[in-house]
Formats: structure tokens, sequence, C-alpha cells
């Protein structure tokens, strides 16, 4: 059974960062596919940078770098490849290629036809999970450039979510999309059921040619009644969260223009290239995953928050949410044996400035705070200078004041300037500490537009994988989802039992007395 932290890389990487300085001085910004990002607020050293080539080259990732580009089988929980980067290429590797431009054109050809008909001023995707986020974050980001159509986002089984989404739309100008890898996805399907109804119920007389579909399982599309030259394809080597590349993108094509899409793929396949060829000091990736390792896994940090200072951003919070803690959130080896240093942070995030006036007490003051991503757009789009002169200072200062902290001397003086007493004054000013020497990230976009945003998430994904290399887990399979999905479904059996017996339960008495509850109406 293997062991990381006994490994001589691991003791020489841990070592080197707990000796290098929490606050470094020397600046350290690399630029990767026009995007600029700053790691000088992580700990870095001569040392730590030997330390962390040492832990590269035994934890194999120049060889799994390789293979996840070569589309060879890296999920090997599931036997499958994760080749989301052949979604992206512009000359896209055999033997997937005439796939993936196929799908490529029926995709634009459709939203071409559509576009020349003047056909659905609105759009209602139904998806969750990696067949939500993507283009819900690409549409919610990008929509201020101007927008072709109304696109409406219903992913949870609450059909709260779906009942807004459809509000107010005329049926017989709304297509609905169906975004789901499996075709199997319970939430989807009960929303694309309530869509029919809907459909039904507002005189369309056939539901299903409103209809199009996004799958990995063709073949449930069809069964479920979505005609074939509406059924846009992607394929099991993809994982769902990384499937946005695909013709998961649709709905991106049609609210934002076909143009968006491929200029989100031409970033994201920028990226790819830095990640392959950027000598490993200045790649950017792998410098965000070897701190991200540093900051859990040595430093003891369980979390990291993501403040994005845009607000069109706010969903890259629960898109990162899944990316990272879907394919993170795992301790099991190749092997089978339990990673033996503390893995997986959680992420949380809000955009600024609403997160200081959130939860930034807690980053500066608590006793250990959490590691920070900063985002920030140099030009946006709109004409208020001061603004975003504004937005820019408070970020800036922000990770200026995580980093520095403010000591006990500097609180006191700043106190006694307005307390008179002496000694109300000394106890005041230990409130006033700021520990200082967090770390944080900045990342810096030119502008917030379709191929710096394909940049941003491709630049994440690989942050990712090099993670998932660094602890040897596997960032592309999600057991812990499946496992609660299948107790749902026999939950909801239960429920429609009517008051099952709660004897033959198989559940512990917390769950049986809710079921039995519940399922007779509370
Ligand atoms: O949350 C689990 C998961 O399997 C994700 O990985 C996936 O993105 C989501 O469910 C939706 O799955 P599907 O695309 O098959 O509907």
């Amino acid at each position: 059974m293997s062991s990381l932290s006994n490994s001589p890389a691991w003791q020489q990487f841990s070592l080197a960062v707990l000796n290098s300085p929490s606050k470094p001085d020397a600046l350290r910004v690399m630029t990767a596919a026009d995007l600029e990002i700053d790691l000088t607020m992580q700990r870095s050293s001569a040392a730590l940078t030997e330390a962390a080539q040492a832990l590269l080259t035994q934890q194999g990732f120049e060889q799994y770098r390789r293979e996840l580009f070569d589309g060879a089988t890296i999920n090997w929980t599931e036997n499958r490849a994760a080749w989301h980067t052949a979604l992206r290429a512009i000359n896209p590797p055999e033997p997937v290629a005439e796939a993936i431009t196929t799908e490529r054109l029926r995709l634009t050809r459709f939203v071409e036809e559509v576009n020349a008909r003047n056909q659905y001023r609105n759009v209602v995707h139904l998806g969750i999970g990696g067949s939500d986020w993507g283009p819900r974050l690409a549409f919610d980001s990008l929509a201020g450039q101007g927008t072709r159509r109304t696109l409406r986002f219903a992913s949870n089984v609450d059909a709260h979510a779906i009942s807004a989404a459809l509000e107010g739309l005329d049926a017989h100008d709304t297509l609905v999309i169906i975004s789901s890898k499996s075709f199997t996805t319970i939430e989807s399907l009960a929303n694309a059921a309530c869509a029919i109804d809907w459909l039904r119920a507002s005189g369309v007389p056939n539901p299903l040619d409103h209809f199009a579909a996004v799958t990995a399982n063709p073949q449930a599309a069809r069964n479920f009644g979505i005609n074939d030259d509406r059924i846009f394809q992607f394929w099991d080597w993809v994982g769902g969260r990384y499937s946005l590349w695909s013709s998961i993108g649709l709905p991106i094509a049609l609210g934002l223009g076909i143009d968006a899409l491929n200029d989100m793929r031409a970033g994201a396949a920028a990226m790819d290239e830095h990640f392959l060829s950027a000598p490993i000091e200045h790649n950017a990736p792998v410098q965000m995953a070897l701190s991200a390792v540093a900051n859990r896994s040595v430093l003891g940090y369980g979390s990291f928050a993501l403040c994005p200072y845009d607000a069109r951003l706010g969903n890259l919070v629960p898109w990162l949410q899944q990316l990272e803690m879907e394919s993170l959130g795992k301790a099991t080896l190749r092997d089978g044996s339990t990673l033996d240093v503390p893995s997986s942070p959680a992420v949380w995030g809000m955009p600024g400035t609403d997160s200081q006036h959130t939860f930034f007490q807690w980053l500066h003051q608590d006793g250990k705070g959490a590691p920070v991503d900063f985002i920030l757009c140099a030009t946006p789009d709109h004409r208020h200078t001061r603004h975003h002169r504004l937005l820019i200072a408070n970020c800036l200062a922000q990770r200026a004041a995580l980093l520095e902290g403010k000591s006990y001397e500097q609180s006191l003086k700043e106190v006694s300037k307005t307390e008179k007493n002496l000694e109300k004054a000394a106890v005041l000013a230990h409130h006033h500490v700021h520990p200082g020497g967090r770390p944080s990230t900045l990342i810096v976009l030119p502008k917030l537009e379709a191929r710096q945003l394909g940049a941003l998430l491709a630049l994440y994904e690989h942050k990712v994988f090099t993670e998932g290399v660094l602890w040897g887990i596997n960032p592309f399979d999600q057991w812990g989802v499946e496992f609660g999905k299948r107790l749902a479904g026999d939950i909801e059996r239960r429920l429609d039992a009517l008051g099952s017996d709660p004897a033959v339960s198989p559940y512990d008495p917390s769950t049986a007395y809710w079921v039995r509850k519940l399922a007779s109406g509370g």
C-alpha cells in the first residue's frame, strides 16, 4: 500500500513549504492565454521550486498530462478517457476528429437554420451539474454583450424552478433543450415532463417538436420521442463536468451566437497549449495546483474561497465547486489504499464586494481563515469609471490586508488615537490585530469575453487535474454522487407506497420516521 506522506519527494515538498516565507517579496506573475495569474502571495522559494519539481516527477505528472491529451484511459475507475481537450482543439485529434467535426457542424447548421427562420425567441434549458453550470455561467457572464434570445435554466427537481423558468414565455416560440450525458438523470427528465405538459396546455399540438437533446445516450433521447435531427451527441470519453466544450454548448450558441461558443473553445484551447508547453515554473495551472496542495495538505487549510470581483461571474462559484469538489472530493488511491495527507478542500465564495460584507471578517480574523482566489477584469463593459476604480481598489486592498495583517503595536497606535484610557486601549488593540500571512492568488482577465472565459475555465480544469496527479486520486469519477442518487430512488418508491412499514425499512430510525410521516403528507 502506498504512502504519499512517507515518500521522499513529499517530505522534501512539505519541508520546503513550511520553510518558505508566508510573505514572499518577489513578484511572481505568469501569463497564460491572455490571462495574468499572480501567485506572489503564495509560498515560494528556490527550495520549494526544486521540491515541487521532484514531487511532480515522483507522481508521474508528465506521463499523466500526455495521457490526458492523448485520450488514454485515465479515468481508471470507470475505464474511460477524459478527453475534453479534444472537444475544443482547433484540429481535433484522431480517432475522434470526424465525430467531433460532424457534431460541431450539425450544431452550427441547426443554430443557423433557426436563426434564419427567426425561430424560438425563448430557450429553456433543462440539465443539472455539468450539464448546466457551464452554459449557465457562460450565458450570465456574457449576456451583457448582446443576446439573441431569452434563455432560462431549470436544473433542480424543485418544481418552483421549472415553473419560474416557463413563466410568461410564449410556448409556441420556445425551444426546450434537455442536456444530459446519461439521459437518465431524474431532475432533467422530471422537468422535461413538466415542459411537455406546459407546451400541450399552451396549445402546442406536438410538444416534442419543440425539444432538442444533448446527450451521450442518443437512443434514450430517441425513445423519449425527440427527433434524430435534434439530438446532438457527445461521448462517454468526456466527463459530465468537463462537457461544456461539446454540444452542451448549444444554449450558448443559441443565446449568444455560434461565435461565442467557438471563442470560448479557442480560449480553452489556448490554455491547453500553455498547460502543455509552458515550463513548469511558469506553468500557471501547475503552479496553482502546487499552491493548492501546499495550502491544503501542508498548511492545513480545509477550504478556499473564490471571490470574482466581477458580478457577472457569480456562477463561477458553483461551477468551480462542482469541478473541484466532484473531482477531488475523494481519498482513494490507485491501489485502493487511502491517501494519507489531507486533500480536497471545500470551495465556497461570492463575488466582491458583496463577499467583503458577508465573510471577509472571518477571512481576516478567524484563527485560520482560508486562501482566496481573486478574479478581476482589467476593462469592464460599462462606462462607470469610478465604480470600476472602486472595484479594483477593494480587490487589491483585501489581498494586501490578508497578506500584510496588522500587528498589536500598529493596532495600539491606531486605537490610542481615539481611546485615551491607556488600559482600555491596550485591551481594545487586541481586537484590531490581523494575523496576516494569508495566501491568495489573483487572476486578471483583460476583459470578460468568450475567449477569456474559456481560458479561465480551462485554467481551473488543468489545475484540478494536476492536483489529482499530485495526490494520486482519480479526478474524473464521482461515486459519492451515485450512491446518494440510488438511495433517493429507493426512498421515492417508499414515499409513493404511502406510509411504508418502518419495521421493514432498511433505513435508520430517523429516515424511516420521515419517510412514513412525509409520505402521508406531513
Ligand atoms: O452530479 C453527478 C452527475 O453525474 C454529474 O457528474 C453530472 O454533471 C450530473 O450528474 C448530470 O448528469 P447527466 O449529464 O448525465 O444528466
